[in-house]
């Protein structure tokens, strides 16, 4: 295959903090190597509309710091179909565009297939705050959500330990508890409810904050991952069978903004590097990935068809470290 001279570049999906500095790699290295870069605006929406501009070392000058994507997101309907795909995919050919990188989850690297399938060479780079893709074990944006998340519920223990209250927090992860998991370790919170474990509110909570009362605790926090819900309902139940006054605080998008951290920029840089060195390989349709602290490139669909568990480790350290009674019921006696 053809090595590509001309390329474009999209996010798509959820933004997450990390994009912008893989753009900025992909975009210098391109440049260092002749290969003229397109940023196209909106995701696949962006694509079909042929709404793109020349993405040039200058553009992208300072732009790793800064959160969010400077090509903007969609979740495109239109892209759905396959009249949408179609559509992309000619937009390409009429642009002169012989290979596209995609940022995002999931959704973005289905949409890379379906556009590979119509003859568009693309490298998929994942891109979510929720970590939650089969073929790798890192996606960008990951550590700065649990850093963010972390720090809100820093902030919301000072104000639950003045008021002796039990602090209920909903943290994002679509139907993965990897985002709560991590964070609740890093926030010390007193039990975390995560979609991938059966929930025993009496056992893995009510019963947790009641020993904690009698060493002498009065605030606790909980989280929840928003693929659990219910964070209203649970925190009603909590107030009513442990008597301590509770609140809920669903910490939403706050949780996507922010300057990305350093772990989030490095691993950014590299993921837009290695993207630019597998459509310099001519080869097909490709996905960036991390595993065992390396970054490499797998084929698409075999990286689309893998699927992430919970970090079983982390979670019996959760437990092991927070007195909850997920696993046996002797974690944390
Ligand atoms: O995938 C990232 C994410 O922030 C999820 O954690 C959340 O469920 C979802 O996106 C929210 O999506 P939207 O921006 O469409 O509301």
């Amino acid at each position: 295959m053809e090595r590509a001279k001309r390329i474009g570049i999209l996010t798509s999906g959820g933004d997450a903090p990390g994009m912008n500095s893989a753009i900025r790699a992909i975009v210098r290295a391109a440049s260092a190597e002749e290969i003229s870069c397109l940023g196209i605006r909106r995701g696949y929406s962006g694509l079909i509309n042929g709404d793109v501009f020349e993405l040039t070392r200058n553009d992208v000058d300072g732009i790793s710091r800064r959160g969010g994507t400077i090509l903007y997101t969609a979740r495109s309907e239109e892209f759905r179909t396959d009249a949408g795909v179609e559509k992309a995919a000619n937009v390409c050919k009429y642009l002169g565009i012989d290979g596209v990188i995609a940022l995002g989850g999931d959704g973005t690297f289905r949409g890379a297939l379906a556009l590979a399938r119509h003859g568009v060479r693309v490298v998929g780079i994942p891109a979510t705050i929720d970590n939650d893709m089969g073929c790798t074990e890192y996606t960008i944006g990951f550590d700065t959500a649990c850093n963010t998340a972390m720090e809100a519920i820093d902030k919301l223990r000072d104000t639950g330990q003045s008021h002796e209250r039990v602090s209920v927090v909903e943290v994002m992860g679509r139907n993965a508890g990897h985002l709560a998991l991590y964070t609740g370790i890093a926030a010390g919170a007193s039990a975390v409810l995560l979609p991938e474990k059966e929930i025993n509110l009496e056992r893995d909570v009510v019963d947790v904050i009641r020993r904690g009362c009698i060493r002498g605790r009065r605030h606790h926090i909980v989280v929840i991952a928003e693929g659990v819900g219910h964070a209203t309902r649970y925190a009603k139940d909590i107030q009513e069978q442990t008597g301590l006054e509770t609140r809920v605080t669903v910490l939403g998008y706050i949780q996507r903004g922010g300057a990305p951290s350093a772990r989030d920029r490095t691993s950014a840089a590299m993921m837009g590097l290695r993207a630019i060195d597998a459509l310099k390989s001519g080869e097909g349709s490709r996905v960036i990935v991390s595993q065992n602290g390396q970054f490499f490139d797998m084929d698409i669909e075999e990286a689309l068809k893998m699927e992430k568990g919970l970090d079983e480790e982390m979670f019996i350290a959760c437990n092991r470290i927070d007195t909850s009674y997920y696993n046996n019921g002797t974690a944390g006696k």
